[in-house]
């Protein structure tokens, strides 16, 4: 999918901005709090209906407005799209596609697609292991929308099997018994199916991951992705019975796919405790990459991919790998600093609190440090 053309009215601090955006990389360029991040969330928002930073939509509305409109004009499958949405402070946000209302938010799955990369992402190998689950089933649901019933199927189930345990007081009453039982059917079926969903895109990801890796480290690196939850041995069902007591006693639900991790490891190291910064800034960033490749293939044609202040983590080595390795497709790239050797955007922009203008800081190209600039500037 391609988005052409971006319109912003009253989001973050843009109170009114157009853009262009090149079919190949665009480069966004601005100082620190001038709008680069905005511009991403922007984008991002339309695909996801949510901000990536995770914060509330009010948040989204410019102080003092009412509402926010961003509205994308692009293409997918060859059929052009046309997205707009509505963030209200008062009232239900909007959504339309093709000027036609979306029902239900969840009806956009698919629609228009992004892949971000954001300096957070660090967190998803630092971090506990919640995030790396987030990682997994956004990717999961991204490569097959449909699967988002599975997840929230799962949340339902967990959340009823959870609240009987509470009413229980630690006692399994044969009231309890039989009406647990029928929770953890339901959980294990649904359970096993999430599971084995998140298996067979590790397979898939894992060797997209390590290759990433070693494309960006410049170095042979044994980078391992292992999703092997200890229960899908016996199975679920088994699990949940062996932790029925213990289950009881806490209130909660204490295995199943809510509670897997994925194992992420360099050179045999667990990387969250073991790699260095640099290695883990590595590793989040080809995560990412390797969901982007395998959101492409499956979805038969690339999301847009954000990358949002991607060189200030990366020494300049990297920062060069990465030019040449930015997958085909279109790219949207926010940075602070100057552009590392090597990088062509088809159009750069500047961003100064939160108004656009083509071309680089300082009315030229923007592209120095020996970098080719490329023939359209994007603007008069
Ligand atoms: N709802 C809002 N209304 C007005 N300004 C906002 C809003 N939310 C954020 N901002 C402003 O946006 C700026 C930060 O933009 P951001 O895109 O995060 O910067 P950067 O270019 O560093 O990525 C800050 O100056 C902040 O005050
Ligand atoms: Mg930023």
């Amino acid at each position: 999918m391609r988005l052409q053309r971006l319109w912003l009215t009253d989001f973050r601090n843009f109170a009114s901005a157009e853009l262009e955006l090149d079919e190949g990389l665009t480069v966004v360029i601005g100082r620190n709090g001038q709008g680069k991040t905005n511009l991403l969330e922007a984008v991002a928002y339309l695909a996801e209906l949510g901000s990536f930073r995770g914060v509330s939509t009010d948040d989204l509305v410019r102080a003092g407005m009412p509402s926010a409109v961003v509205r994308a004009e692009g293409e997918r499958d060859g059929r052009s799209l046309l997205v707009e949405a509505e963030i209200n402070r008062v009232g239900r946000n909007r959504v339309m596609v093709n000027r036609q209302r979306l029902q239900r938010s969840r009806d956009l799955l698919g629609a228009m697609r992004v892949s971000v990369f954001a300096p957070d992402d660090l967190a998803v190998v630092k971090g506990g292991p919640g995030l790396r689950r987030d990682y997994l089933d956004a990717t999961l649901v991204s490569a097959r929308p449909r699967l988002d019933e599975l997840r929230l199927a799962l949340e339902k189930i967990l959340r009823q099997r959870n609240a009987l345990l509470r009413q229980s007081g630690g006692r399994l009453s044969d009231d309890v018994a039989v009406t647990l039982d029928v929770w953890d059917a339901r959980l294990a079926e649904t359970g096993e199916k999430l599971a084995a969903a998140r298996a067979a895109l590790v397979e898939r990801l894992a060797p997209a991951v390590a290759a990433a890796y070693e494309r960006l480290a410049e170095v042979p690196s044994e980078v391992s992705v292992r999703y092997e939850p200890w229960w899908r041995q016996e199975g679920l069902a088994a699990a949940l019975v062996v932790g029925r007591d213990e289950d009881l006693r806490r209130g909660v639900t204490g295995v199943g796919p809510h509670r897997d991790d994925l194992e992420l490891a360099i050179g045999g190291m667990p990387a969250r405790s073991q790699a260095s910064q640099g290695e883990q800034r590595t590793l989040a960033l080809a995560l990412r990459l390797a969901a982007h490749e395998v959101v492409t293939d499956e979805a038969g044609s690339a999301p847009v991919l954000l990358l949002d202040d991607v060189f200030s983590e990366l020494d300049p080595a990297r920062q060069a790998a990465l030019v040449r390795w930015l997958p085909e497709g279109q790219t949207l790239l926010t940075t602070a600093g100057d552009l590392p050797a090597g990088i062509a955007p088809g159009r750069v922009l500047t961003v100064e609190a939160g108004t656009l203008r083509p071309g680089g800081p300082g009315g030229g190209d923007g592209v120095d440090g020996g970098a080719e600039p490329a023939d359209a500037d994007g603007g008069p």
